[in-house]
């Protein structure tokens, strides 16, 4: 296998204003961040990747950047985020930060000078249509809700929006943003950035505005996503990239796996990119995920993907979507530990590059929120109102908002069980889940058999075997309803995973697997030598190996 650092590595991502306040204002910062790096070290990671960090009046955390070149007060000074990039670095951590250029916040420089008229200079660097008021451009909604465009009083012209209105898209067909762009990039990357994980990037180019709404439910966003001729643009963007050698991760909405191997992999836009097939499919209607298909999307992309082709971006949780034990495991007492480590061991043993999302690795569920006042995100409290408009009781809309928000993920780490759960000595920006007494880091790193521990070895093992490191994927039971097994060979050793990723026991058959040596390598509980027919207890998960 080529000796590429990060084919080797786990990556950890950090929400800044939840991980940890250094200063006494209930907002995570970057010198927590610092006071946390020995705890990632212990962990086993090699690179964490930080949410955006830039100055922004926060309408939609950070994701809307008023100055790409200055640090946000709340989490520090730039001399502060230099000190984070050396010590982590001393400590052999690579650090990747957040890139957000499909759109700014509109309080950056470009958008205030470009809203003064049609002649400014900085007009063209923003997408802009005429339309009479209450006429839109165009009938296409945006992925916080409501029109894509916005009204501007003052030219009488429309600007674009793919996300909230104060978070205008940039105008990629205008070659003077996109040097801006790159220079800043280079910027970053001249300081010693380890590279970046490229926002909402598969948004960057439009359809034809004349052309209507697509009436097609799966992908609502289709005018404004992976739109043919992005390509262009990411090329020439990669070409930045590639002058300073970085791991490059592009958030990529609406590409599917099919043609993943034109955005990563030989010649490709990005050295990997997060998919959401996977993620999509957990619906809070039907009360949880389709295995099969939840195992075949995995399945599909490990396979279009495999070493040589391309490589994958491996993940559970992020800070936009719930707690994963929460939608694809169980958060019953007796299931939460279980079905954390079944989810760990299934997904860290695939193919490509693990993301851990803090908290993950100690078993964090979903939040009991109990009313609007305390959620902070701005598409779920549009949707909280969406939901109310349109006939929901208070009640109803409250249950479903707080069921699918990503507030359930940005809420503060659990570090102990003190007042604020050892994330801050104050009131945090967003509440601290009520079981912190029982679900924190310092309770984890005490019990052997915990969650915490459980992602420690299997980090470990990703690291001493190699069929984990660089084997192929075979999906041993496609369309299990319960199960998910599959092998990962090399020339040296092969490494088999059998998971129940249900709540139910299920029996399996796999004569194609018997007859091998196969050695226990870890389980998330007494684990039986390996045989071709048998049972899985609920959330049972078991790795063998021959070598
Ligand atoms: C990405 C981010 C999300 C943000 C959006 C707009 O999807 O992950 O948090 O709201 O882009 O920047
Ligand atoms: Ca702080």
């Amino acid at each position: 296998m080529e000796q590429i650092w990060w084919k080797n590595a786990v990556g950890y991502q950090i929400y800044p204003r939840s991980f940890q306040d250094s200063n006494h204002d209930g907002i995570g910062d970057l010198n927590g961040i610092r006071e946390k790096l020995a705890y990632l070290k212990e962990l086993g990671i090699d690179f964490i990747w930080i949410n955006p960090v830039n100055e922004s009046p926060n309408v939609d955390n950070g994701y809307d950047i008023s100055d790409y070149q200055a640090i946000l007060t709340d989490f520090g000074t730039m001399a502060q985020f230099d000190s984070l990039l050396l010590e982590a670095h001393e400590l052999g951590i690579k650090v990747i930060m957040d890139l957000v250029i499909n759109h700014t916040s509109d309080q950056h420089y470009w958008f205030k000078e470009a809203k003064k008229g049609k002649s400014n200079p900085y007009r063209d660097y923003y997408i802009w249509k005429d339309g009479k008021e209450n006429a839109a451009p165009s009938d296409w909604q945006s992925i916080f809700g409501g029109s894509v465009w916005e009204y501007d009083e003052n030219s009488g012209q429309y600007y674009f929006h793919t996300f909230a209105k104060e978070q205008p898209d940039l105008n990629w067909e205008n070659p003077h943003l996109r040097e801006e762009l790159y220079k800043m990039v280079s910027w970053w990357l001249t300081k010693g950035v380890d590279g970046f994980r490229i926002d909402a990037i598969s948004h960057i180019k439009k359809a034809d505005f004349d052309l209507p709404n697509t009436k097609d439910p799966k992908q609502p966003f289709k005018r404004f996503q992976n739109v043919h001729g992005i390509g262009a643009h990411l090329i020439e963007l990669k070409k930045v990239f590639d002058q300073f050698g970085i791991l490059t991760v592009g958030e990529a909405s609406g590409v599917t796996a099919a043609e993943a191997t034109t955005w990563v992999g030989k010649g490709g836009y990005f050295d990997m990119i997060f998919s959401f097939d996977h993620i999509h499919l957990w619906e809070e209607e039907k009360k949880g995920v389709d295995i099969p298909q939840f195992t075949a999307a995995l399945a599909q992309w490990q396979e279009a993907l495999d070493d040589g082709c391309g490589w994958n971006a491996l993940y559970l949780e992020n800070h936009d979507v719930p707690r994963s034990i929460s939608t694809l495991g169980s958060d019953t007492p007796g299931l939460r530990v279980k079905s954390g480590k079944a989810l760990a061991l299934m997904y860290l043993f695939l193919q490509g590059t693990p993301f851990i999302y803090q908290g993950q690795e100690i078993g964090m569920v979903n939040m009991p929120f109990s009313s609007l006042e305390q959620l902070d995100a701005v598409d779920s409290r549009a949707l909280y109102h969406r939901l109310v408009d349109s006939g929901s009781t208070p009640n109803a809309a409250l249950e479903k908002v707080a069921k699918t928000t990503r507030d359930n993920a940005r809420t503060p780490m659990q570090w102990d069980d003190s007042t604020y759960g050892g994330f801050s000595d104050t009131k945090p920006w967003l509440l601290v889940n009520p079981n912190k007494d029982e679900i924190n880091v310092k309770k984890e790193q005490q019990d052997e058999e915990s969650l915490w521990h459980f992602y420690k070895r299997l980090i470990q093992l990703r690291k001493s075997e190699i069929a984990l490191a660089a084997g192929t994927f075979t999906n041993q039971l496609p369309q299990d309803e319960a199960l998910f097994v599959y092998t990962r060979k090399t020339a040296e050793q092969e490494i088999l995973v059998l998971v129940n990723l249900s709540a139910k026991e299920a029996a399996y058959t796999l004569p194609q697997l018997a007859g091998k040596n196969w050695r226990p390598l870890i389980g998330n509980t007494h684990q039986p030598p390996f045989q071709a027919t048998g049972v899985l207890e609920p959330f049972v998960a078991f790795a063998y190996t021959v070598k």
